[in-house]
């Protein structure tokens, strides 16, 4: 008898359920009634709680199209993970207690950059992990795409082309704040995708003068309104070049609840122009897997299997160019796959005459 265990850990995002579900019915036509499934609840912590549950077959049926995670989720902070805090409890070692009471053979871990580097720790420690990249901000190293980007992708982009209507008939100028802290893969292609006029990414600090100058030349030109998708962790010229501590103090000082409504007032100040702002947030995360990513999630599920059933541990399944392939963890750990300033994206976006406010 195999047993698996299966968790999601961190932001959830679209396309969970449906990685879920690829892993356990790959696993089921693999190994019939010689597997069994665990479902760990909440991602890290119940497995440092040992909040586990036997799933039955039936658990995985008609989650394809779910948003959210049937497991539950949480944020377990990587850089907390081998500190003991005030319940006294050592993370790792309960991890590995769980693991080793509940008899489990393999762990499958669905999750962004923190969680990847939580299941190279666990492989480091002698356990077998698979793990699958999720997350909507598409910052995973190693693949080219992660599940739940193409969802937010086409959230975003619905709220853009919804501003669209109201910011024509108004001649106004709207903001929308688009998810992505530090990475901007997903105010980029929302923003493209969407018929922004100014994209703002945390990849590429933004000079104010820059901005207003876009606008002002739109102004000339007849145009009646402006559309910016700005990132959440778009910072100016000045922000980037302060050390973390002192951008932090900044930050805390800043009046605004956010980077948009701070451009907002600073745009309209310089302009005299009227300036709405949209924040979308977490509605970027919810709902159903569009069809691409019902597609990877699934893909993803049943080369993780794959990765089980060869035990090939110690890897996380990617997606390069067309192919699905495995990635070692210690790979992945650690890094961020940023918008590089000169991709090809951004470059197609410029020639478009799409400002990035630099
Ligand atoms: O990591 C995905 C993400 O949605 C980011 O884009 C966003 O900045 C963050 O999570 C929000 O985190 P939380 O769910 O903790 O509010």
């Amino acid at each position: 008898m195999k047993r698996i265990g299966i968790l999601t850990s961190g932001g959830d995002c679209q396309g969970l359920n449906a990685a879920i579900r690829g892993v356990a019915k790959a696993l089921y036509v693999k190994w019939g009634d010689k597997v069994e499934i665990y479902g760990i609840q909440d991602g890290y912590r119940g497995l440092i709680e040992g909040n586990v549950r036997h799933m039955k077959r039936e658990d995985f049926s008609g989650i394809l199209t779910l948003g959210g995670t049937i497991l539950g989720t949480s944020r377990q902070p990587f850089k907390k993970m081998r500190v003991i805090g005030e319940d006294n409890v050592d993370k790792v070692k309960a991890m590995k207690e769980t693991f080793k009471k509940m008899k489990l053979d393999c762990l499958a871990i669905l999750g962004g950059n923190g969680t990847q580097k939580t299941a190279n720790l666990l492989s480091e420690e002698g356990i077998p992990v698979v793990s699958l990249p999720k997350t909507i901000d598409n910052d995973v190293w190693g693949p080219d795409m992660t599940f739940g980007f193409h969802s937010a992708v086409e959230i975003a982009t619905t709220v853009l082309d919804c501003i669209h209507t109201t910011a024509t008939s108004h001649g106004r100028v709207f903001i929308v704040e688009i998810m992505g802290h530090k990475v901007g893969w997903l105010p980029l292609y929302a923003g493209v995708a969407g018929g922004a006029d100014v994209i703002l990414l945390p990849e590429i600090p933004y000079k104010i003068e820059s901005v207003v100058k876009t606008l002002e030349q739109r102004n000339k030109a007849g145009k009646r309104f402006s559309i910016l998708a700005v990132a959440e962790g778009a910072l100016s010229l000045e922000e980037s070049k302060m050390s973390k501590k002192e951008f932090k103090a900044a930050r805390m000082e800043m009046e605004h609840p956010s980077i948009s409504y701070r451009l907002a007032d600073e745009i309209g100040q310089m302009t005299g122009q009227e300036i709405r702002v949209t924040v979308p947030g977490h509605f970027q995360r919810g709902g159903s897997p569009c069809a691409y990513d019902r597609v990877l999630s699934t893909r993803f599920g049943t080369a993780a299997a794959q990765l089980i059933a060869d035990e090939h541990y110690g890897h996380m399944v990617a997606l390069k160019g067309t192919e699905i392939v495995a990635v070692p963890l210690s790979e992945v750990a650690g890094k961020l796959k940023g918008v590089p300033v000169d991709c090809e994206e951004v470059r197609s976006a410029r020639d478009l005459g799409i400002s990035f406010g630099d």
